[in-house]
């Protein structure tokens, strides 16, 4: 069965051999000066190179990014969205163009990987008023075969409101257990692993179009996704990266149900890997977000049992996913400030418990009572809800959750 490491590596040395060089990728955390929180794709770190179409280390990139997507938190637990995922890439700096990169995706895919071509489905941009369908990839994919489904915002790839943006093709790959049927748009068993965007327009704030005078391509493939498949699992979270996390936790805590088991291996993980990157909680930015995912994952914890605690976290867990991750952060540092977050959000709540246990908080609360709660005694709207009702957590939005 094919690893999570042979996969990376099967990727980079195909693009390798065809005159890609290996860009440095890595951390969470964006370079200074950029707006973005976290990286959350594989392009990120390469804007600025792409804006004017060239790159120091030349025309052809390829390269391992780990990204953290937010926008996918409550989809945490199906069976393909992680918060913190890896992202294999191949770029073009105003050098080949979207055939090429089609032929060579669809060749890795059934000849690196051994893909059978009927279990692959392809979607294209098929045109809006201001840009014409994408013709030259549909033709492509038409002659090797692969079946395509036009969409207009599913293959649209842009970088945020304004900026970098262009039509893209994205590959879908067959979960199901029986034959291959319908679209990716009308059967969710179709899972998209890869995608390619044809880099070729700046956005402007008034919604206007400017060709880049040096289009690039930009892909990324989803690379647990992608093993989950080759692996021959139900969901990411069986590879093998995510096994001890999944063993390990049912060992500790179980048995867990499995969104129980999804949410808190999720949650954990992408934790250690923010900390890895050297991201400390804190009340804003980054160390929000993090110390967000850690209370998410607490209250799910205590759910069934408020006694359980990360004071029985094995050091090892950490350091799997630390050398994973290629990080250098010594993993018991790590545990230590994820059982440092678990004290503090224990006072809270434990806090919380003895305000709302007074008569003024028993009825229904007005806007008043919130922002007192929060000023005063430092309890978040969510956390408040959470503590009168008990409602699962991982249901509530996760911007309440403070
Ligand atoms: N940047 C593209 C994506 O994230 C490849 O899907």
């Amino acid at each position: 069965m094919i690893t999570t490491d042979q996969t990376i590596s099967t990727f980079l040395d195909f693009f390798h051999e065809r005159g890609h060089r290996r860009t440095p990728g890595g951390s969470l955390v964006p370079p200074p000066g950029d707006p973005v929180l976290f990286t959350t794709s594989g392009m990120h770190p390469l804007t600025p190179h792409l804006s004017v179409g060239r790159h120091p280390l030349g025309r052809r990139l390829t390269g391992l990014q780990r990204c953290l997507r937010t926008t996918d938190l409550d989809e945490v637990g199906d069976s393909t969205h992680l918060t913190v995922f890896e992202m294999l890439g191949s770029w073009s700096f105003d050098d080949y163009d979207c055939p090429q990169s089609v032929r060579w995706g669809h060749e890795l895919l059934r000849d690196g990987f051994g893909i059978e071509p009927d279990r692959l489905h392809v979607t294209v941009f098929g045109g809006d008023d201001q840009v014409p369908p994408d013709h030259e990839s549909w033709r492509v994919w038409d002659e090797l075969g692969i079946p395509v489904e036009p969409t207009t915002h599913e293959n649209w790839w842009s970088n945020g409101p304004t900026g970098l943006c262009g039509p893209d093709t994205e590959i879908f790959l067959w979960t199901g257990p029986e034959k291959p049927r319908g679209t990716p748009t009308s059967d969710d068993r179709w899972v998209e692993v890869w995608n390619h965007v044809m880099m070729r327009y700046l956005r402007h704030p008034d919604g206007s179009l400017e060709p880049l005078r040096r289009p690039c391509i930009d892909t990324g493939l989803g690379v647990e996704r992608l093993v989950r498949i080759l692996q021959g699992m139900p969901s990411v979270f069986e590879i093998d990266v995510f096994e001890p996390w999944t063993t390990g936790l049912t060992e500790l805590w179980g048995p867990l149900d499995e969104p129980t088991s999804r949410v808190l291996s999720d949650h954990l993980r992408s934790g250690v890997v923010i900390l890895g990157d050297e991201v400390m909680p804190s009340p804003n930015g980054r160390g929000h977000i993090l110390r967000r995912l850690i209370r998410r994952m607490l209250t799910t914890l205590w759910r069934e049992d408020p006694t359980r605690t990360l004071s029985d976290l094995p050091v090892d867990l950490v350091r799997h996913t630390l050398d994973h991750f290629r990080q250098l952060r010594d993993p018991h540092r790590v545990r230590t400030v994820l059982l440092h977050e678990e004290h503090k959000f224990r006072s809270l709540l434990r806090r919380g418990e003895q305000v709302l246990s007074h008569r003024r908080f028993t009825g229904p609360l007005d806007e008043d009572d919130y922002r007192y709660l929060h000023d005063t005694h430092g309890l978040p709207r969510g956390l408040v809800e959470f503590l009168r009702t008990g409602d699962d957590v991982v249901a509530v939005r996760d911007r309440d959750i403070d």
